[in-house]
């Protein structure tokens, strides 16, 4: 079994969500848009006010880094709004953007900002936190 830490649930997240917005960008119906929404919107939430908030106050996790991917998440949530109100002409442009835009930011998360966040908490800590996490998922 693969060892229990933040850095390996989120990526099983984020695998989730990517296949959502694979779905959506394969069949491009707009319930797909929907389901793809619901979820990436989620997984922002459980980022921000289960993670953020215990980086920033446990860790000393540099803000500007946490500031940074808030506003990512923003932009992001941003962009799927568009794409939903010009629908359903074919967006082929924004699309790109969307997808480059979300594989940036969890590349980001993966490689160096949760890896960073299980080396700071201690075990406790890491559990406490995948169990709040998996109760929001
Ligand atoms: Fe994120
Ligand atoms: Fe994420």
């Amino acid at each position: 079994m693969v060892e229990e830490n933040i850095t390996n649930l989120m990526k099983e997240e984020h695998k989730e969500i990517e296949s959502y917005l694979n779905d959506f960008v394969e069949k491009y119906e707009k319930r797909y848009l929907n389901i793809f929404w619901r979820n990436i919107k989620n997984h922002f939430v459980i980022e921000e006010s289960a993670i953020f908030i215990l980086a920033r106050k446990n860790v000393g996790q540099d803000l500007d880094e946490i500031l940074s991917l808030k506003k990512q998440h923003k932009e992001i949530l941003k962009e799927i709004k568009i794409i939903g109100r010009g629908f359903p002409e074919k967006q082929g442009t924004l699309i790109k953007k969307l997808v480059t835009l979300i594989a940036r930011h969890v590349k980001y998360e993966e490689k160096v900002f949760y890896p960073k966040i299980d080396q700071m908490l201690d075990s406790l800590q890491k559990e406490e936190l995948v169990e709040k996490i998996r109760r929001m998922i």
